[in-house]
């Protein structure tokens, strides 16, 4: 009888040992085969950002064939370089980068190339000496993003204008092309002037703290040119809170860009007047570029989005419903 027991449980035993090792071998022979992608990410300072980040998060998954390792890097370029430096160490297939500023890259890059692993710059561009540090590059044209909101701020506004311009991240493509769109119109038009200049670091807080402060030093605000939704929204609420208006017949007219979902809302209340698309849905851009370079194709070395406007006086809730962030 207890010979029977011990070859039952001999064999229990031999059953779910290889009933172990079937089911685990499968697994490790899909993790190898999943392309590992380190993905640098400039921060959470923005709700662009925050669609941005889910948008790499969902497309960067083990059903798609992935596995994603993320790192947020708080808006600062030394901890996107020491990820860069620990995707390197993980041996990842794509390095993708969403630059916080466009300078101060060569270093880190060159050693990604040593270690013969492709990067991806994402969103934002990079300065570097050699452009062979990067394999490719998706994102906004920022500069047009400006140009528009000037096109639109010649078509509808006064000649005389006193604007106050609220910057996003000093050195970062969104803030360099934005503010360059604006200056060139400056210079154009020559009623306007720009009576504020400050950064807002792209952070809805900053954004209402610099326009508390400008707005004590400012009575005569025409136009609130602020380079991204978050920075609007802290604005308007300053400019309110200042027994102001804001608006399509407000005192302030307000000029945003990325057009969020909030940021269209408050352009469908009448509170922004103009938003400038920004479209943060690139994780189904560069997982289409990863396909391309696993396929042996080559890519192309610069993509840029087409992007909309929205303008107060014609925007409807159905443009909003048929937004995908
Ligand atoms: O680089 C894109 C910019 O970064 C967006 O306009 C802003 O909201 C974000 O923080």
């Amino acid at each position: 009888m207890q010979n029977i027991v011990k070859r039952l449980m001999t064999l229990v035993s031999v059953v779910l040992g290889l009933s172990f090792i079937l089911g685990a071998f499968p697994t490790t022979v899909q993790a190898e085969d999943l392309i590992v992608v380190g993905f640098s990410q400039v921060g959470a300072e923005s709700d662009w950002r925050t669609a941005n980040t889910k948008s790499m998060q969902d497309t960067f998954v083990e059903a798609n064939g992935y596995r994603l390792i993320f790192d947020d890097a708080q808006q600062k370029q030394e901890n996107q370089i020491t990820a860069i430096r620990n995707f390197i160490q993980q041996e990842v297939d794509y390095i993708v980068l969403a630059p916080v500023t466009e300078t101060g890259w060569d270093t880190v890059l060159q050693e990604a190339q040593d270690a013969a692993i492709p990067v991806i710059i994402v969103d934002r561009m990079i300065d570097v000496s050699d452009d062979a540090l990067f394999t490719t590059w998706v994102g906004s044209d920022f500069k047009l993003e400006g140009d528009k909101a000037v096109e639109w701020m010649v078509e509808t506004q006064a000649e005389e204008l006193k604007i106050v311009h609220l910057q996003g991240t000093i050195g970062s493509s969104a803030q360099i092309g934005r503010t360059q769109g604006l200056e060139e119109g400056v210079e154009a038009n020559q009623g306007w002037e720009i009576i504020a200049q400050q950064t807002g670091e792209f952070t809805q807080a900053k954004g209402q703290e610099v326009m508390e402060s400008i707005l004590k030093q400012h009575d005569d605000i025409d136009v609130v040119y602020a380079e991204n939704d978050n920075m609007a929204f802290g604005a308007i609420d300053a400019i309110e809170a200042a027994g102001k208006t804001v608006g399509v017949d407000g005192d302030i007219v307000v000029i945003s860009f990325d057009a969020t979902r909030a940021g269209l809302d408050a352009t469908l209340a009448g509170k922004i007047n103009y938003n400038v698309e920004c479209n943060p849905l690139h994780g189904a851009r560069v997982d289409a570029l990863i396909q391309q370079l696993e396929a042996g194709e080559e890519v192309d070395k610069l993509a840029y989005v087409e992007e909309v406007t929205f303008d107060a006086t014609t925007i409807t809730q159905e443009d909003i419903d048929a937004r995908e962030y």
